[in-house]
């Protein structure tokens, strides 16, 4: 049986961001964390300190005083959530069109999903989601999908109108702007991913945003068993200061934080690139007829490349003859919502059921299933580009149309 993930051609460009642009300077940074043989963050024989470095980096290019690295993107909205202060049962509204970790982190932080309409942004509907507010909600988490930014304002405005908390799930969209401003610096706090796909990787890790300095010492804490050797700062182990409570283990290593400060240089150049090279193609089809995503500020785009066919059919053709010509292409997790997973659906945990199947919704069902994307990878050549622009083109329109229009 031949694997549904293995597309018969092989891509003629390597589909990542980060990780295709790994280099001699990720190794020596991870060689010097290993002859310094300290590879945890807060102690060791010669700490280089290079998670703490890397917070500081992160905080600076993201335009917000406080970071925590951590060891998963899921980790980071949990942290994020607890570290907001999330009362367990509360609710928290997530966007139907998204990765499951955005589920496990709710339930994680004992919180109940609740599952909300996309629009044409493929994002969370600004305006679908504020009758779901009952006094049982604590937060919205606005996903910044596929490297394009949500439509933040309108859902600021809902969110400070109900007094709920925003988190807004950046693993997808690391150095993406909306309207001038980094993601994950819009709302009360930013959670985002390092694992091998994401814009910067180090095959695993997340990081916390936050402006709130309450936010930062709960998440720290929560990272960190509630505060064993964060709050003493890497010197003198079991000097909590405050009310100390019970926390997990997500810290991120030595290693992590090395190379993910190295590929943070990387990432303002890659996704200019990316940005530019998204704009060509579009541009370059702009004869035909083609419903782009809909995206709330291109400007800060980190380079998405996504349209809406008229149906699931067209999607799956449009997919087929993509990938046969080595275009790496999909539709959006397989046209599948992210309460459709079964686990989600029947509200099992690992603990108890949690929650009530929710009910379908079935216009974003429609338009996630319309969806075709077309990763964007770090080092396209110019060729690749022109080879994306002939292929779209010819997946496009339809043969009997070309035919006619000569
Ligand atoms: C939107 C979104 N949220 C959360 C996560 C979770 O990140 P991680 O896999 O690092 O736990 C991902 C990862 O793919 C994601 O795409």
């Amino acid at each position: 049986m031949t694997n549904p993930l293995t597309p018969p051609v092989p891509p003629r460009y390597e589909p990542m961001r980060g990780l295709a642009l790994w280099g001699e300077e990720e190794k020596a940074a991870a060689v010097e964390v290993l002859e310094s043989r300290s590879l945890f963050r807060y102690y060791g024989p010669a700490l280089q300190r290079r998670v703490e470095d890397f917070e500081t980096r992160f905080g600076a290019l993201h335009e917000v005083p406080h970071v925590v690295g951590v060891s998963s993107g899921t980790a980071a909205l949990t942290c994020a959530l607890i570290g907001m202060g999330i009362p367990a049962g509360a609710e928290v509204i997530v966007p139907a069109a998204t990765f499951i970790g955005c589920v496990s982190a709710v339930v994680a932080a004992r919180g109940v999903p609740v599952f909300a309409d996309i629009d044409e942004s493929l994002t969370l509907d600004p305006a679908a989601w504020e009758p779901l507010v009952s006094e049982r909600t604590f937060a919205v988490m606005p996903v910044h999908l596929n490297n394009a930014a949500a439509d933040m304002d309108p859902i600021l405005a809902v969110a400070r109108k109900h007094g709920i908390r925003v988190l807004e799930d950046a693993a997808q969209a690391c150095g993406v702007r909306y309207r001038g401003r980094p993601v994950g610096s819009l709302g009360d706090a930013g959670a985002f991913s390092f694992q091998l796909e994401k814009n910067i990787t180090a095959g695993e890790g997340g990081a916390v945003t936050t402006g709130d300095p309450l936010v930062h010492d709960r998440a720290a804490r929560y990272q960190d068993q509630g505060g064993q050797f964060f709050t003493s700062r890497g010197g003198e182990r079991g000097g909590t200061e405050g009310g100390p409570f019970l926390g997990a283990n997500l810290r991120m290593t030595e290693i992590a934080g090395a190379l993910l400060s190295v590929q943070l240089d990387r990432l303002p150049p890659m996704l200019t690139r990316l940005r530019d090279i998204a704009r060509t193609i579009r541009k370059e089809l702009s004869d035909l007829d083609v419903t782009w995503r809909a995206l709330p500020d291109e400007e800060g785009s980190g380079g998405d490349l996504t349209l809406l066919t008229e149906n699931r059919m067209a999607a799956r053709r449009v997919v087929t003859q993509l990938t046969a010509a080595g275009v790496p292409a999909a539709t959006l997790y397989q046209g599948r919502m992210v309460y459709q997973n079964p686990a989600v659906h029947s509200g099992r945990t690992a603990w108890d059921t949690e929650w009530t199947p929710p009910s379908r919704l079935r216009t974003s069902e429609a338009l996630l299933g319309r969806s075709v994307t077309v990763a964007l990878g770090a080092t396209m050549t110019d060729d690749d580009v022109a080879h994306v622009i002939d292929s779209l083109r010819a997946a496009l329109v339809p043969a009997g149309a070309a035919e006619g229009a000569r």
